[in-house]
């Protein structure tokens, strides 16, 4: 085993070179971008987890969080503008590590994207599931059993014990997951239409919930606006705010997802940034307006609820009308943060298995529909496996530290490439480099590092596993080793 060969950077030319080739169809124009990067971000962040961050940590306060994280997303944003238009693969922060800072690094970022992508998913799923059977109550149809719709497996509250719930699998997630991988699975541009679709109604009915409610807000109910500490860390105060701030960033998740599909986007160069960056700002006026009105409507600690737009706007009997299409926008947002899970997870393996670090299964594209379908399947088989099987506890909170080293890789390797490859036409340039990187990798670490000590543990038994692997088969197999290797030997 040789060091320099896991520190090898593979050649940004010949990336650019791959990006080329016409095996993936470019079929995606700006607009489809933009949704593309909406479609992923709005979902259980606004509709679920806003209430328990505004309700146990921040309060009316939730505002500032959301400001907080979109201004650290702002930044990562940037940086991976800069490197999916000047690189654009579908490998995306896998293949820019790659690129800047070698092998193993690349290895790493590419595994920790799977709780990024693929995980997002079955937690996406399960909150789907929620809000599926909650939509059935509602028009007093009650076909699935408890059984058959919650997960046979719980995490005790303290401690790492997993215990039995009696229940057999969590059929509706399964189900909304076999959907969308077989409209992934199925072409690029069908994905993207339905998820345009899917984006619009989801948009729509957050402006409504936001047009509406703006009309019932009780200032009384944003005083204190940032409610006092109680005197342990996190439980409001500025130290609530930045703690919620962690917690919300899930909300955000997914517009880095845009730089996944470049190679089937129509101009990579100019669609990239304005698909990343444009639904990164459309989002975080929308997360503001909404979490705004919601802890307006109500007093905040009332919001603590798994539905808690339906508990703002049910305080409001002129307001109720809207429940239902809340209940209709959060099935709808779900589905295409799924959609816009599925897609990135099977182009990051595609990219892994050319450079050999997966086996050639996963880089196989059908030759009709032109899509990755052997890694869609995979990734829609083992989300649905997970999702089906594991509370969304357990699921979630893998989620954000996986996606933040993501991040944190990025930032730092696109001022890396300023200095080693300054010569590279860089279609988005950064201003202000220095900078941008810097806070974006203090803002994604600061984030990290407010999460929870448990959720570090489960990170750190999660990359022994990857790097076992790497080690087994990734090392062995790289292409750009073995080249390496056999060169020094002729
Ligand atoms: N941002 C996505 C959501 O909130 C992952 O569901």
């Amino acid at each position: 085993m040789n060091l320099q060969g896991m520190l090898a950077t593979k050649a940004v030319t010949a990336y650019q070179k791959e990006a080329s080739d016409k095996t993936l169809v470019r079929a995606l124009g700006i607009p489809a971008l933009v949704a593309f990067g909406i479609g992923g971000i709005i979902g259980t962040g606004i509709f679920v987890l806003t209430g328990l961050a505004a309700a146990e940590h921040a309060g009316p306060a939730i505002v500032f969080s959301f400001i907080i994280a979109g201004i650290g997303c702002m930044f990562a944003g940037l940086c991976y503008s800069e490197f999916a238009a000047m690189v654009p693969v579908a490998g995306s922060a896998y293949a820019y590590s790659y690129a800047t800072l070698g092998e193993f690094v690349a290895w790493f970022v590419g595994w920790n994207l799977i709780l990024e992508y693929m995980v997002t998913c079955s937690t996406v799923a399960v909150g789907w599931s929620r809000y599926f059977i909650k939509l059935l109550d509602h028009f007093g149809i009650n076909f699935i059993p408890a059984s058959l719709s919650s997960a046979p497996f719980e995490a005790a509250d303290v401690g790492y014990e997993v215990h039995m719930t009696g229940a057999i699998v969590n059929l509706p997630a399964i189900v909304i997951i076999g959907a969308a991988t077989a409209l992934c699975y199925r072409g690029i541009k069908e994905s993207t239409t339905v998820n345009t679709i899917i984006v619009a109604i989801k948009v729509a009915i957050v402006m409504a919930v936001i047009a509406f409610g703006a009309k019932f807000v009780d200032t009384h109910n944003w005083v204190p606006y940032i409610p006092k500490n109680t005197g342990t860390f996190g439980q409001f105060g500025w130290s609530g705010i930045l703690q919620a701030s962690a917690i919300i960033f899930f909300a955000y998740i997914g517009f880095d997802g845009v730089s996944t599909v470049a190679q089937e986007a129509k101009n990579p160069q100019r669609g990239m940034p304005i698909g990343i960056l444009g639904s990164l700002a459309i989002c975080t006026v929308l997360y503001i307006m909404m979490s705004s009105v919601m802890t307006g409507l109500v007093p905040f600690k009332q919001l603590d609820d798994a539905a808690p737009v339906v508990v703002a706007l049910e305080a409001h009997p002129q307001l109720t009308w809207l429940t239902t299409w809340v209940i209709w926008g959060a099935l709808f947002g779900l589905t295409s943060v799924i959609i816009a899970m599925i897609i990135p997870q099977a182009r990051i393996w595609l990219t892994m298995s050319h450079d050999g670090l997966l086996p050639k299964v996963f880089g196989v594209v059908h030759p009709k529909h032109r899509t990755p379908h052997v890694s869609t399947l995979i990734t829609g088989v083992c989300a649905a496996i997970l999702g089906g099987c594991l509370p969304i506890g357990i699921l979630g909170e893998l989620v954000s530290i996986g996606t933040l080293i993501a991040f944190i890789v990025v930032c730092a390797g696109v001022l890396v490439l300023r200095y080693t490859r300054p010569e590279l036409k860089r279609p988005f340039r950064v201003k202000w480099i220095w900078f941008v990187s810097g806070m974006g990798v203090l803002f994604c670490a600061a984030m990290a590092a407010s999460l929870p000590s448990g959720t570090w543990l489960r990170l750190i038994l999660w990359s022994v596993l990857g790097i076992l692997i790497y080690l087994f088969y990734g090392y062995r197999n790289s292409r750009l080793r073995v080249a390496q290797a056999e060169a020094e030997q002729a």
